[in-house]
């Protein structure tokens, strides 16, 4: 092992890199730190690929902004203070090490900066959360396969992994259009939880996102059926788009939750006896309406506006 020049002129180099003001805008010298702090260059030598790649991390951008807390910053910001580890060589024990917690010490970690933003989607009582699933399964620090947003997998494949049933339905004859990558799960839910919707109060709310002012998510998309219209029919406004429609995919032409036209309307528009969802407020199919007339059995061949109307009361126009 000769000391050639270029070793020595290497060495230089990699000290001065290793050094460089501002890689990580913790210049601070050692006695500056605070108690049990080593400071993220000094986790270089034993982890270089991360140490590495961490400048294109989205939590790099904290490291590099003087007005945050040291504390708040580069590895130790997640990992906890690091001196112990490095004083003893590297002993897994004396660092936050995220393979060694459980779920809920995990989740706490992220919540410790992350609670504001994914506060409002009530994160700790999600369906995700309660059945612990928690940042880490769907989020990679070190090994994102997307850039942005961190993701372990990309969106589509990563829910997959866990609900597999939910793509044989994105798979039926008429669907939106997820598996060809035209929309993704996060379009609809939000993944950390959401409120309840203001539509379908009884109904669990699936981790819904959504849209403008707390609207249902498909209205970000289907504009025109948003109104407020003069006649609204209450089964879009008050039950929600669900109340008719299956929203990853299905058998039925429209997305319908029935084949046949009628027989959905039938549902709540029933005349027989309290057959059905047969509810006091709820209009019956008129007396002119006979349902042996193969012309009445395509309701909305005449009443058109089935979400809802401007300029007639029976959504005729
Ligand atoms: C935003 C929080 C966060 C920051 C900042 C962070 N890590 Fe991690 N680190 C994690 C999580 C979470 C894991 C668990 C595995 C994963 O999700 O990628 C982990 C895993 C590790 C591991 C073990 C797993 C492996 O792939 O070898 C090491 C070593 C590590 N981090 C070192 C570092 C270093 C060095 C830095 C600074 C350059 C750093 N971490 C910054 C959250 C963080
Ligand atoms: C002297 C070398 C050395 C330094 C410096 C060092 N580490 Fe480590 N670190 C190790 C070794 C070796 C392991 C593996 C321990 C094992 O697997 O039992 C380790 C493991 C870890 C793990 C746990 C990996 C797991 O299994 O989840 C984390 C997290 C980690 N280091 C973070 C850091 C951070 C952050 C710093 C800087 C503050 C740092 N290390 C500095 C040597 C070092
Ligand atoms: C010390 C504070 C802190 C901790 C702890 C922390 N984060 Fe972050 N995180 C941030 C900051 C700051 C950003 C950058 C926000 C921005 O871009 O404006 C960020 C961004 C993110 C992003 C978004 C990336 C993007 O491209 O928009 C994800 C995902 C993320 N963090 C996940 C996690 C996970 C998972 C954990 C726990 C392992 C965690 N964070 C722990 C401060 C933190
Ligand atoms: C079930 C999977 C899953 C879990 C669990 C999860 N996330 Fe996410 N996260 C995502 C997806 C998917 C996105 C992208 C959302 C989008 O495209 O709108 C995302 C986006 C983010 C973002 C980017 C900003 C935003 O709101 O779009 C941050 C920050 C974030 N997650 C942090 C966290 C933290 C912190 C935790 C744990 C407390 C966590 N996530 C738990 C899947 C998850
Ligand atoms: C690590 C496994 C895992 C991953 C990854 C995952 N989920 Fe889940 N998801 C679950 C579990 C477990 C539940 C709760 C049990 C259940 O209802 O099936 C759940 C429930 C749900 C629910 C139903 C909520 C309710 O209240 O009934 C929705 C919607 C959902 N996940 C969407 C997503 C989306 C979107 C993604 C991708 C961003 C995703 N999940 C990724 C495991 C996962
Ligand atoms: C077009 C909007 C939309 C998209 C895109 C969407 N969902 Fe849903 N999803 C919904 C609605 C609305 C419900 C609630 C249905 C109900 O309450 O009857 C739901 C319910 C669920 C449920 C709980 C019920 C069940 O069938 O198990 C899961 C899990 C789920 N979605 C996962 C996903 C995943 C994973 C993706 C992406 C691959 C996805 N969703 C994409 C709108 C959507
Ligand atoms: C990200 C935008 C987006 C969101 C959100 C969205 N959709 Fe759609 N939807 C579309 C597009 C685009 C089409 C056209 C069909 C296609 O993709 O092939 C469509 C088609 C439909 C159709 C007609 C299907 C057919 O066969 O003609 C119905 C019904 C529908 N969506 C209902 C919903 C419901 C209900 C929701 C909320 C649970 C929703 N959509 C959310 C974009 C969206
Ligand atoms: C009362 C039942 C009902 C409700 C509730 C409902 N729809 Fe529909 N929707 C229908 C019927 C029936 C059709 C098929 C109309 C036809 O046969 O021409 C349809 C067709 C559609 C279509 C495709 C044709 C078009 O008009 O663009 C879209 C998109 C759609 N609905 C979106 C929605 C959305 C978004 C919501 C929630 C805001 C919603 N629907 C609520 C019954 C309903
Ligand atoms: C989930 C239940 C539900 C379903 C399904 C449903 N409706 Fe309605 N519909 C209602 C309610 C509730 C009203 C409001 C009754 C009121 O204001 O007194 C209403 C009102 C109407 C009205 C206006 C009545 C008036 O005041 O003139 C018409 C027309 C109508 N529905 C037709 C249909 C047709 C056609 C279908 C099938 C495509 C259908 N509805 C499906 C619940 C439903
Ligand atoms: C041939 C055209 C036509 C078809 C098809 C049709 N309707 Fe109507 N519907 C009307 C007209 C016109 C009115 C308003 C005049 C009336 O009350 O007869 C009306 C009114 C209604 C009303 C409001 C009654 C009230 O009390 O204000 C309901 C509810 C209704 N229809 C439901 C249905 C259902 C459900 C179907 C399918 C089984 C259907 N209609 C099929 C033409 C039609």
């Amino acid at each position: 092992m000769g000391f050639s020049l270029k070793r020595i002129f290497g060495y230089f180099l990699y000290t001065s890199l290793l050094w460089a003001p501002n890689s990580y805008g913790q210049e601070k010298k050692a006695s500056a730190l605070p108690a049990g702090y080593a400071g993220s260059i000094m986790c270089r030598g034993c982890h270089p690929d991360i140490s590495a790649n961490f400048f294109r991390n989205a939590h790099f951008k904290s490291s590099v902004d003087d007005r945050i807390k040291f504390e708040q910053k580069g590895c130790e910001s997640c990992h906890g203070p690091g001196k112990a580890h490095i004083e003893a060589k590297g002993d897994k024990s004396k660092i936050i090490a995220f393979s060694q917690l459980s779920p809920k010490q995990s989740l706490d970690n992220c919540l410790n900066c992350h609670t504001q933003q994914l506060g409002r989607a009530n994160i700790r009582r999600s369906s995700h959360t309660t059945a612990d699933v928690v940042c880490t399964n769907c989020h990679s620090i070190h090994k994102a396969a997307t850039p942005k947003q961190l993701l372990a997998k990309p969106q589509t494949d990563l829910c997959y992994g866990c609900h597999s049933n939910v793509q044989a339905q994105f798979s039926m004859p008429v669907k939106h259009r997820v598996n060809e990558g035209f929309m993704q799960c996060s379009d609809c839910h939000n993944p950390h939880g959401g409120d309840a919707p203001p539509t379908r109060m009884s109904v669990r709310p699936r981790m819904m996102a959504h849209g403008l002012q707390n609207e249902e998510a498909c209205l970000k998309c289907h504009v025109d059926k948003r109104g407020p219209f003069v006649f609204e029919h209450a089964a879009v406004r008050v039950d929600g788009c669900s109340s008719c429609h299956v929203p990853h995919g299905g058998m039925n032409a429209r997305l319908l939750n029935r084949p046949q036209v009628f027989t959905l309307c039938l549902e709540c528009h029933n005349g027989a006896g309290n057959f059905g969802r047969q509810g006091d407020g709820i209009n019956l199919t008129p007396g002119s309406h006979s349902l042996t007339d193969p012309k009445y059995q395509n309701c909305t061949v005449c009443h058109v506006r089935i979400h809802g109307s401007n300029s007639h009361a029976s959504f005729l126009r």
